[in-house]
């Protein structure tokens, strides 16, 4: 059978990597597709840097639009990113009958919808496995594997560049900035980092998944989303002492009056497996009714293992061209005529425990009166230490399970007692 033609839109870290294991693995890739999938024409910005790579045999552009439009390709591949002429490139590519892979999460969690319906029209695949936790097949898994299950909640680091941060400055003493510059020297940081350190990559990525386990539209601009910017080294030392590990999880549950769809830095047991997840590594669990919990783990980051999940896109989308579109898997896992409204639930209803630090003026009745307080809002102490700070103490707190309304309204008059220092640290602590 003749080749399969594709068209490659970037040839950067995920790019350059996608042509290198299409080229090492390419008899090993062909008897699993059926047939040869070569690229045939890619578009970057610098031809030369392009050309050295890629040899003579490939037509290079630096306009997109030749490659979307070009009648012998069949398959878009777009690792440029953002999502302005991504999606114009994308939204053209499907106008003209062409399959698309992508790896670009912001794309999806902004314009997935529309994406995928216009795809749905034009009867043709979008396939993203390397949008979300880079070389592990978490979308395969969920989309396929678990499609038997209820899926109550799936919780995980799906965000390599903060992950390798927090290891680096808790492992290493590196400082900040020093992590995400290597970070961003390994290839594993977005162009604009601030989407990883801000927690927004993370949270793309968790609209999709929540979208997948649930069969919801995607949703992004619901998500809490919050960094590890205004993490402090203290609380990442008292968090070790309590026997926590804080890591930046997105996560996703199912509640009887909606959905969390939250991304924040969390304590997480210092035995679980999430814990010990370093470096650019990332962690899935996903506990769904039938199965209970499952686990997946791997490199969420960088040119090869993210290239491993694009070529496996390609594969499927090889694979599954010429068979009848209703009998493809849906792009969200569900039938797109069977979505779900189920609202995203805000904050307040959101249910975790919580890790409270104050500063306070160390004196007796001090400890009692913030007791009182958490007790008069139903809030239960786990357990405490307080730390001597000169003239002053902190008080660490680790609270049982609680609504965030409650905590934000316990935290509110704690923060107007006169001997409180302090503003409230309130960290979410999840034992998953
Ligand atoms: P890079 O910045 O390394 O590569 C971007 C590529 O797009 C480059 O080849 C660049 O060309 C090309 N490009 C950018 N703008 C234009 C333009 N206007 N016209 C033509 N070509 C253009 O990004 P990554 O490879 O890291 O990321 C690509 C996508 O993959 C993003 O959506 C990212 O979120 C996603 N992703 C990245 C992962 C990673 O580990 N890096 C992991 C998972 C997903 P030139 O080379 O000439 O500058
Ligand atoms: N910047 C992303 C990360 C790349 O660090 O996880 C993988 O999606």
């Amino acid at each position: 059978m003749s080749p399969i033609k594709v068209g490659l839109l970037g040839l950067g870290v995920v790019g350059s990597g996608t042509w290198n294991v299409l080229k090492r693995n390419a008899d090993e890739i062909a008897r699993r597709a059926g047939r040869r999938i070569e690229v045939v024409a890619i578009a970057v910005r610098d031809l030369e840097k392009a050309r050295a790579l890629v040899g003579d045999d490939v037509t290079l552009t630096t306009d997109g639009m030749d490659v979307v439009r070009n009648p012998e390709i069949d398959i878009v591949v777009e690792l440029v990113g953002g999502d302005t002429l991504a999606r114009e490139w994308v939204m053209e590519a499907i106008a003209q009958g062409k399959h698309v892979v992508t790896a670009n999460k912001a794309l999806l969690a902004k314009h997935g919808n529309e994406i995928f319906a216009a795809a749905h029209e034009r009867s043709v695949m979008v396939a993203f496995e390397a949008a979300v936790a880079g070389g592990i097949p978490i979308i395969k898994a969920i989309r396929e594997g678990l499609t038997a299950n209820r899926i109550q909640w799936l919780a995980g680091i799906i965000n390599g560049t903060t992950n390798y941060i927090l290891s680096e400055m808790r492992n290493r003493g590196v400082s900040f900035a020093e992590a995400l510059a290597d970070a961003q020297r390994l290839g594993y940081a977005e162009a604009d980092p601030t989407f990883d350190i801000e927690g927004v990559d993370a949270a793309h990525k968790l609209s999709l998944l929540a979208s997948l386990a649930f069969g919801i539209p995607v949703q992004f601009s619901k998500a809490h989303v919050e960094g590890i910017t205004s993490l402090a080294l203290e609380d990442l030392q008292h968090a070790q002492r309590l026997g926590y590990n804080i890591k930046l999880l997105g996560i996703t549950r199912a509640r009887e009056e909606g959905i969390e769809l939250r991304v924040h830095p969390t304590l997480v047991p210092l035995q679980s497996m999430l814990a010990n997840v370093q470096g650019a590594m990332n962690a899935v669990l996903v506990h769904g009714d039938a199965v209970g919990q499952t686990v997946y783990y791997g490199a969420g980051a960088g040119a090869l293992p993210t290239a491993s999940a694009v070529v496996a896109d390609l594969v499927d989308v090889t694979r599954l061209q010429t068979a009848e579109p209703e009998h493809r898997v849906p792009y969200l896992a569900f039938q797109h005529n069977a979505m779900s409204d189920t609202p995203i639930l805000p904050m307040d209803e959101v249910v975790s425990s919580y890790y409270l630090r104050l500063r306070v003026d160390d004196r007796p009745g001090v400890l009692a009166d913030v007791a009182r307080i958490l007790a008069q809002a139903s809030i239960s102490i786990g357990s405490m230490f307080q730390e001597p700070a000169g003239e002053q103490a902190d008080i660490i707190f680790l609270t049982h399970e609680a609504r965030e309304g409650a905590i934000n309204g316990a935290i509110s008059q704690i923060q107007n007692l006169p001997f409180v220092q302090s503003a409230v640290t309130r960290l979410r602590v999840e034992n998953l």
